[in-house]
């Protein structure tokens, strides 16, 4: 069965629209940009684990359409990434340099979502077919990134979090079901090497 990339597209947007609706009506709560940094979070993470859990189910299920859909689903996390950085840096601190850099120093959890961010940045900018034929067998490695990025949101979140360490362990969770679902397939794929 295929799945229509513009099905996955439209829904993708529905986190968007939704939390665009929210501020439309003025319903954000009483932090709304806080509201906004945590909601883009969510999702960013949320997309990470999406993507990563493609390469398994199609594993297991044989089910070879999924494919096409993993690049969007990776660019989506990053989509969302850039907004939840933007959310932090304009509206939460006005793009003043010098107090994101006091802020980071601060808060080291920040530097852990920097560096998920920054590692993310390569992997989108070559997420294209030209960089696949130019990078030949470097891209699969430098791709390898991927499961850091996941590794990284999860940390940053669970440094963050002061008191209910529910979601960061659920997420950190889901993370290690879906690195150790790959096993399998990685020591057959070395064997037949
Ligand atoms: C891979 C990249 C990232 C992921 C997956 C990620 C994920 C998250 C998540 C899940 C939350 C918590 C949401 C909640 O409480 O419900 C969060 C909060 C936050 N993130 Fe990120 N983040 C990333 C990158 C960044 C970057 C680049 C920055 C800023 C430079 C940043 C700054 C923040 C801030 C300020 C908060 C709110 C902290 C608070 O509640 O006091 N994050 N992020």
């Amino acid at each position: 069965m295929v799945i229509p990339k513009r099905v996955v597209f439209v829904l993708a947007l529905l986190p968007l629209l939704w939390i665009s609706w929210l501020a439309f009506r003025d319903a954000l709560g009483a932090h709304p940009v806080e509201r906004v940094i945590h909601f883009t979070g969510q999702w960013t993470l949320n997309f990470l684990l999406i993507t990563l859990t493609v390469t398994p189910l199609r594993q297991y299920s044989g089910w070879n359409g999924l494919l096409r859909i993993r690049r969007m689903l990776g660019l989506f996390a990053f989509f969302y990434g850039t907004l939840h950085l933007l959310s932090y840096a304009g509206i939460d601190q006005w793009f003043d340099w010098h107090a994101i850099v006091h802020d980071i120093v601060k808060h080291p959890y920040i530097l852990a979502g920097l560096s998920g961010y920054l590692t993310m940045l390569p992997l989108a900018l070559t997420s294209n077919a030209w960089a696949v034929s130019k990078l030949k067998t470097r891209w699969k490695k430098l791709h390898r990134l991927a499961y850091l990025v996941p590794a990284l949101g999860v940390l940053h979140f669970t440094w963050l979090v002061k008191k209910d360490l529910t979601q960061p362990l659920i997420y950190g969770t889901l993370l290690l079901i879906l690195l150790v679902l790959r096993l399998p397939f990685q020591s057959q794929w070395r064997a037949t090497r």
